[in-house]
């Protein structure tokens, strides 16, 4: 195979016609899954033949016409896009005769030339040849990373689902598994019931098989039943426990730390404060192991991310916006988050400090040991800068946490980057500084 034929490109690189002319040919394909069978099995015949002829010639043409479109675009395989010939014999190998027998215009040639004996519904059956690329279709589909991942799975599944106890209800009928001189909406309903207590193997018993092709019908439908149902409580089941993955894996993590915690025999009001600290993670969201579901990421898109969790730090200090990339991905991997409850002591006074914080959330004091609070802080403050400004001088006060806090804390270095970068908010930052000193120095005075 010439390389220059093989491509590896992402599936969303087929051109947006490609892809609704899929859709459209999936459609037509379940519609006729469904309506060719039903329509052989319920004789629709007399009364709306012209329709029927309409609707089985256009579906057909749709599906006929998209044979020869396959052969000239390229096409999508598991390991990336084909294209030319090797494209073409793709098709060949694969579904090429699938979608061929399938899109021949069964449903009508089936009432018109098979009226008489038992091989309508079968042989209408052949159309279903055509559902071979609806399921690879439907796989891609659920495969797509998406938002809705769950949503897509229990869709596809349930339609189905759907379809198989559609068709089995169209063969029971065809076997005469419903009584006759019914209307077809009367037949088809008793002939439903039959299949969906069958599938879901119920088995009231109110419907039964009379003769031997019934009876094999009815043992084959039963053996799919069982197989069927135990897939559809398995599928079900994990999908409703993927839906919740995060909380269940929280849930577990405080069973754990439930266990150590008694384990280990901590005081009550401890463990409680452990507990509210988690409690406070998951409703803000900050207890995502966000380093650990990042780290498979491209570089560049590690870096948009980072650019995006740390946003609010621009939203709050209007003048570091417009950084060009380079200053914000270094003021970025100068950031880390943390988490402090209330009480927490975040910085001692008369000690060294080489970190400064930004409050996202919640609310601080600041404490002078001989006067007690000086000063609340909240969102979009920050402190800790004097001892950034001025190495040599210790901490002016404790910062002490007043609710639960979620702070941004920032790095002596970037500190630093970002005064030499932004002078307009070094500017503002020593003016801040300098009133916060004079505080402390009339504090000083009084005492
Ligand atoms: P730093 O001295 O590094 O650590 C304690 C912090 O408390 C200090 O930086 C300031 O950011 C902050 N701080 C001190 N005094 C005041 C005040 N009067 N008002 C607001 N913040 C203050």
């Amino acid at each position: 195979m010439n390389t220059k034929d093989f491509k590896i490109t992402p599936q969303d690189a087929m051109s947006q016609f490609w892809q609704w002319w899929d859709w459209g040919i999936v459609l037509v394909a379940l519609f006729r899954s469904v309506e060719v069978p039903a329509s052989v099995a319920l004789k629709f015949l007399p009364s709306s033949a012209s329709l029927e002829f309409a609707i089985n010639l256009t579906t057909c043409l749709l599906l006929l016409l998209d044979i020869p479109l396959r052969f000239l675009r390229p096409a999508q395989t598991t390991r990336g896009t084909l294209h030319g010939n090797p494209a073409r014999l793709h098709y060949l190998r694969t579904y090429f005769l699938f979608d061929l027998i399938g899109s021949l215009p069964w449903g009508f040639t089936s009432n018109h030339f098979f009226t008489q004996d038992n091989w309508s519904v079968p042989i209408s059956f052949l159309c279903l040849l055509r559902l071979a690329r609806v399921a690879a279709f439907s796989q891609n589909f659920v495969r797509k990373p998406s938002r809705f991942f769950i949503a897509r799975r229990l869709t596809v599944f349930l339609l189905w689902i759907a379809l198989v106890i559609h068709l089995l209800a169209c063969g029971w009928i065809a076997v005469g598994g419903v009584t006759h001189g019914l209307t077809p909406g009367h037949t088809y309903i008793r002939a439903l019931y039959w299949s969906v207590t069958t599938v879901s193997t119920t088995g009231f018993g109110d419907i039964t098989p009379k003769t031997e092709p019934q009876m094999i019908y009815t043992m084959l439908a039963m053996i799919l039943g069982a197989g069927l149902y135990a897939t559809v409580v398995a599928n079900v089941a994990s999908l409703i426990a993927r839906a919740d993955s995060a909380r269940a894996a929280f849930d577990s993590k405080i069973e754990r730390l439930n266990t150590f915690m008694k384990y280990k025999n901590m005081p009550e009001p401890l463990q409680k404060r452990i507990l509210g600290y988690h409690e406070y993670l998951w409703q803000t969201g900050l207890g995502h192991d966000h380093e650990t579901l990042l780290e498979d990421l491209s570089p560049g898109l590690r870096r948009s991310v980072g650019v995006f969790l740390n946003r609010h730090i621009m939203e709050q200090i209007p003048m570091l916006r417009g950084a060009d990339a380079a200053v914000l991905h270094r003021l970025i991997s100068g950031v880390t988050s943390v988490v402090y409850t209330p009480g927490d002591t975040i910085l001692h006074h008369g000690e060294p400090g080489d970190t400064m914080y930004l409050i996202n959330r919640g609310e601080v004091e600041v404490v002078d040991p001989k006067q007690g609070v000086v000063a609340t802080l909240g969102g979009g403050d920050y402190f800790g800068e004097l001892a950034l400004l001025d190495p040599d001088r210790p901490r002016l006060a404790d910062v002490r946490a007043k609710t639960f806090c979620a702070l941004s804390v920032i790095d002596r270095e970037t500190f630093t980057m970002v005064l030499e970068q932004f002078p307009e908010f070094a500017a503002h930052v020593r003016k801040v500084a300098a009133t916060r000193i004079a505080e402390s120095d009339l504090r000083a005075g009084q005492i």
